[in-house]
């Protein structure tokens, strides 16, 4: 590389599992091209933001630390700053105009652009639909050393109608098995255990095999003793997929299934194409599969036109159904998408109330369903050191709860455990070895 380019990088992301998972390409180009990583953005001479715009208030947060950085290169004049993520995708060149510090804007579809961060033509890069991430071969530089995150298709074809990401990653592209069951059998050779499968939509995976016949065949990689995927449309849950549950010793017994409404009529107009009859079917099928199967969800609250009777529903929804737990969002208005246009915007304060009252009921829920493991045995994957006094791992159910470990012995990441829960608190559960 260039003797005039950057040498020290640190990269701060935001958003979703893909993006966290963009983060860790864009780790691995940079290092490959000689570059190493500093934990302090003050001691970097190039600082990459990944970028989330799903909601008003992730944008919000970028614009606010983006000025920081101004600050940091006007001390540092030889300071490269880089926008990726989705907000560089759809605000592309108003970034530059905005904050004509920034030296390069590359959306999720071009993140390979940073390869020449030392002698760039041009500044931004947004083009949709470019390339193939498999057509580079680059090291994957991972932040766990024995759970990965791995890619099976980009982009997103349903266009709810609240949703950015279509805009941002683009239409729907599988990554050709193959080279999927390639990657995922080296990492097995590296000592991983669990692999967790990204994709806006995992469900309409199409190659050579469908999701479901992938599933088997990395069931049949040996030393992959955990596989989960991420994230499942309840409109494509297939039964056959539902049928895997229990069956595939690896697939773990987890599903993140977002249902955002308990109404049907808010569902038609966020373009779901489900009802909440059919979604609860799904919920029903999977526990005849497996009772205690962890179902965990998405809620979007104060969608426009929501009355209080659609809210009713969704609170009725979560007391139906008693997920493990739910990740609860206000609506938040995205420029072009077509619940923008919409009429019967609600206030703020309504929004804040309904996700108030679907927190309050969800809590209990969460708690109460964690506090069933207390006494019972569970397997737990040993995954990295605790964030917590007392404690000296964390590691993770199959069901992806959180365990905290206290031992007086050193155990290496990656390693399972049968342990008791001691004690369930809402967020986490407590064991001693
Ligand atoms: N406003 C609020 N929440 C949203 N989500 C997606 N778009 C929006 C939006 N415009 C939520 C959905 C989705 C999750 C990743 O983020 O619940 O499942
Ligand atoms: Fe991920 Fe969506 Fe945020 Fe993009 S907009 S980073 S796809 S959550």
């Amino acid at each position: 590389m260039d003797k005039q380019g950057p040498k020290r990088y640190h990269i701060i992301t935001f958003g979703c599992q893909m993006n966290a998972h963009d983060s860790e390409r864009i780790a691995g180009i940079l290092q490959s091209k000689g570059l190493t990583e500093v934990v302090q953005p003050e001691e970097a001479d190039l600082i990459v933001i990944n970028t989330c715009s799903i909601r008003q208030k992730a944008e919000d947060k970028f614009y606010s630390q983006i000025g920081r950085f101004r600050s940091l290169k006007q001390r540092k004049p030889s300071l490269k700053i880089a926008v990726a993520g989705c907000i560089a995708q759809r605000e592309g060149e108003r970034i530059t105009k905005r904050a004509p510090y920034v030296d390069l804007v590359i959306g999720p579809q071009n993140i390979y652009a940073i390869k020449d961060i030392s002698n760039l033509q041009g500044r931004v890069f947004t083009e949709q639909e470019v390339s193939f991430l498999d057509e580079y071969e680059y090291p994957i530089q991972r932040q766990n050393p024995v759970k990965a995150l791995v890619n099976i298709m980009y982009g997103c074809n349903n266009f709810c109608s609240y949703c950015i990401v279509p805009y941002t990653r683009g239409r729907e592209r599988s990554r050709v098995s193959r080279d999927i069951l390639r990657e995922i059998k080296e990492l097995a050779q590296k000592g991983y255990k669990e692999v967790m499968l990204l994709g806006q939509n995992v469900n309409s995976y199409k190659d050579d095999l469908d999701f479901t016949e992938l599933l088997i065949k990395i069931g049949e990689i040996e030393g992959i003793e955990r596989v989960r995927f991420m994230t499942s449309h309840p409109k494509d849950l297939s039964d056959r997929l539902i049928g895997l549950f229990g069956e595939l010793r690896s697939l773990c017994e987890h599903i993140h299934l977002p249902l955002q409404s308990g109404s049907d009529r808010i569902l038609g107009l966020m373009n779901r194409k489900y009802t909440y009859q059919k979604y609860l079917e799904k919920i029903l099928k999977l526990r005849s599969k497996v009772p205690e199967i962890v179902i965990t969800t998405d809620i979007i609250t104060g969608f426009p036109q929501e009355t209080e009777r659609d809210h009713q529903l969704t609170l009725e929804a979560l007391k139906e159904i008693r997920f493990d737990g739910i990740f609860s969002f206000k609506y938040s208005v995205r420029p072009n998408t077509a619940a923008a246009n919409l009429e019967g915007h609600l206030p703020e304060e309504t929004k804040e109330q309904r996700l108030y009252e679907i927190n309050s009921v969800q809590d209990i829920i969460t708690e109460e369903k964690n506090k069933v493991l207390e006494g019972r045995e569970v397997e737990v994957m040993v995954e990295e050191i605790s964030d917590k006094p007392d404690f000296e791992y964390m590691g993770r159910t199959r069901g992806n709860k959180l365990v905290y470990i206290k031992t007086d012995k050193a155990i290496s990441y990656g390693t399972f455990l049968n342990v008791i829960i001691k004690k369930a608190y809402r967020h986490s559960l407590e064991t001693e070895v």
